[in-house]
This record gives C-alpha cells, sequence and structure tokens, in this order.
C-alpha cells in the first residue's frame, strides 16, 4: 500500500476504532496507537524517504493536518469519558504551580552550645544528668554551705516560690543531689539547664542556661580541674585559645576559680587591627567565662561524704557562651523566637 493511501486511511481506522471504545484508557491506548512515538502515523512518517523529492512536501503537509484531525477526533472522545467528577479533580489540581516544600526547622543556638559541651564531657567520661528547676533552700543554698544570713546569698537575687522554695539560682543543687544519690565516689557528671534570677537588663534575663560539672575521686587536685578545664575551653573555642586561672569566691568552693580565656575577637591584644580598641573584652583582653573550685569539705560534709575525698566542680553560662561563639551582642535575640534569627543556625 502506498504511503499516501495509508495516510488517507488513518481518519477512518481512527474513528471506528473510537466508536467501539468503552472507557478512557482504550481512548488512550488509540492514542498510543495512532499518534504515539512509534504509532501508525510515525511509521508512515518513517517512509517519507521512499518518495520523489518534489513530493515531500505536499506530503508533509497532508501528514500534518491529518495528525492535527486525529489529535482533535481523540480529544473528542476523550472529553466524552471523562466524568463530571472526573473533571472537577482535573480543575482543582493545577500541576503546573511549583511545589511546596515543608518548612523545617533549626536548633536553637542555646540547644546547640549546650549539647556540644556535653559531647566534649561525654567524651571524657562523664556522665549527664539533670534534676528540677524548682529547689528547696536546702539543695539551692544550704548544703552548699550558704547557711541562712549567710552574706553571700545577696549573690544572687533569688526568686522564691514559697517560704523555703526557690527556683534555683544556679546549677550546683545538681552537685548536691547527685552525691547524695550516688553514695560514694568516684563520679563525674555534668548538669546542663535553666536556672532563673531576679534580673533583667541588657545582659540579664530572668531565666538562662548554666552546666554545671562536678568530679570527685581520691586524690584529685587543683591540676586536674585545670587540665580538664583548659582541654574543654580549647576544644569549644579552638586550639589557639589561652586560659587564665584567677582565685575567687563562693561558698561552695575552696579554693575558688574564675577561669578567663584570651578574648576571641581580638586574640587577647586588646585592641583591633586599626587600633581600635576591642569592644568585646573592653581592651582587657581576656573574657570571663566559667566559675569554679575544688569542693569545699563542708559541701561533702552536708551529703555525707568523707571529708577526705576530693573533687572540683564547675558553673558555666550558655548564653554568654553562645554569643560568644556566634558574635551575638545583645542577649535578648535568644528569647524573642524571631525565626529569622533562629534560622542562622542550622
Ligand atoms: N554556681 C556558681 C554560679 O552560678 C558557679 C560555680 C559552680 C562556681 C561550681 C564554682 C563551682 O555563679
Amino acid at each position: 500500500m502506498g504511503i499516501i493511501a495509508g495516510l488517507e486511511r488513518l481518519e477512518p481506522e481512527l474513528q471506528s476504532g473510537l466508536e467501539q471504545a468503552s472507557s478512557l484508557s482504550q481512548v488512550d491506548d488509540l492514542y498510543t496507537a495512532f499518534l504515539g512515538r512509534k504509532g501508525a502515523l510515525a511509521q508512515l512518517m518513517g517512509h517519507l524517504p521512499e518518495l520523489p523529492a518534489e513530493e515531500r512536501p505536499a506530503f508533509g503537509k497532508a501528514a500534518n493536518a491529518v495528525k492535527e484531525r486525529l489529535a482533535e477526533l481523540l480529544e473528542a472522545r476523550r472529553q466524552f469519558f471523562l466524568s463530571e467528577s472526573e473533571l472537577a479533580e482535573f480543575a482543582r489540581f493545577d500541576p503546573t504551580l511549583p511545589g511546596r516544600s515543608p518548612r523545617q526547622g533549626s536548633l536553637h543556638p542555646v540547644t546547640l552550645v549546650m549539647d556540644e559541651i556535653c559531647r566534649v564531657f561525654t567524651s571524657l567520661g562523664f556522665d549527664t544528668v539533670s534534676g528540677p528547676e524548682v529547689e528547696t533552700d536546702f539543695y539551692n543554698f544550704e548544703a552548699l554551705n550558704l547557711p541562712k544570713d549567710h552574706p553571700a546569698r545577696d549573690m544572687q537575687d533569688t526568686l522564691y516560690v514559697s517560704d523555703g522554695v526557690v527556683m534555683r539560682t544556679h546549677t550546683s543543687p545538681m552537685q548536691v543531689r547527685t552525691m547524695l544519690e550516688r553514695k560514694k565516689p568516684p563520679l563525674a557528671i555534668i548538669a546542663p539547664g535553666k536556672v532563673y534570677r531576679r534580673d533583667s537588663d541588657l545582659t540579664h534575663t530572668p531565666m538562662f542556661h548554666q552546666i554545671e560539672g562536678l568530679l570527685v575521686d581520691q586524690g584529685i587536685s587543683l591540676s586536674h580541674l585545670r587540665g580538664t578545664l583548659t582541654m574543654f575551653l580549647r576544644e569549644l573555642f579552638g586550639k589557639s585559645v589561652n586560659v587564665r586561672f584567677r582565685p575567687s569566691f563562693f561558698p561552695f568552693t575552696e579554693p575558688s576559680i574564675e577561669v578567663d580565656i584570651s578574648c576571641i575577637l581580638c586574640g587577647g591584644e586588646g585592641y583591633r587591627s586599626k587600633g581600635e580598641p576591642c569592644r568585646v573584652c573592653k581592651t582587657t583582653g581576656w573574657l570571663e567565662i566559667l566559675g569554679s573550685g575544688m569542693v569545699d569539705p563542708a559541701v561533702f560534709k552536708a551529703v555525707g561524704y568523707d571529708e577526705a575525698c576530693a573533687g572540683f566542680a564547675f558553673g558555666l553560662g550558655v548564653e554568654r557562651v553562645a554569643m560568644l561563639k556566634y558574635g551575638i551582642d545583645d542577649l535578648r535575640m535568644f528569647f524573642e523566637n524571631d525565626l529569622r534569627f533562629l534560622g542562622q543556625f542550622t
């Protein structure tokens, strides 16, 4: 059969096929058979080179007209089979719309820093523990060598829940809880959590986070404290950071030691490259980073530990570390829940 005759037969053939079709999928099958990539029309077009060159343009034109006609017939039959509800379904679904991707949350910078600190101490063998934010006077003060009327209680502006019940002003009550629970050394724990003080200004919020550390064993000395905290601070702020230990006072440690690191903005110089005073360390070259010391024998006594055992403890403010690490200069950013801020810490 000549290809021109073949072309002319396509329309009547399709028409009779469509008359017999009884479902949408049969119409779709006819589409494939006639207009598909390997369908009847495509096959006829494959014979085009057999025609004399002068006949080819006319044949091409005719083939296009047939193609359009077949497409019309198929579409008309398709519409017939599309039920009303199917049509409605298609109208609702717009495949040209861009996809909607789910919004993914991210961890809060305070959580990120807390996790990182916990990871360092976990790798050293410390256990992570947690305890209540509403504490009794005993755990928050008394057992930590802060008897009633002790002037050092004024160091911390306490939020009272009721007589003898406070919002914990530091994570140090976890020292007492752990030692009472574990009966005897050795032990090494860190306790991350929220603490509360009656403070609210540019650099203080009534709630903030601390991480407490405590290690008790035989023969623990100040050099263990120095070694551990130096290693920890270099892990957290970078190998090049210098660490300084200064005498201080806390009722529950003796001796008490304040720990500074060399300023991470100016590298301890106190001034920036253009002689501009460093705004982070206020030209001192040092940043106060944590409080620490050797556990006071009075604390061991309060929890029933042998006063001959020895240990060191420390406490650090998490927001302060997060501000230094991420270069955040307004504490309130942490608590305003602004997604533009929070989304930057993924
Ligand atoms: N609890 C002290 C504070 O909140 C910090 C600290 C903890 C100091 C452990 C020494 C030992 O300031």
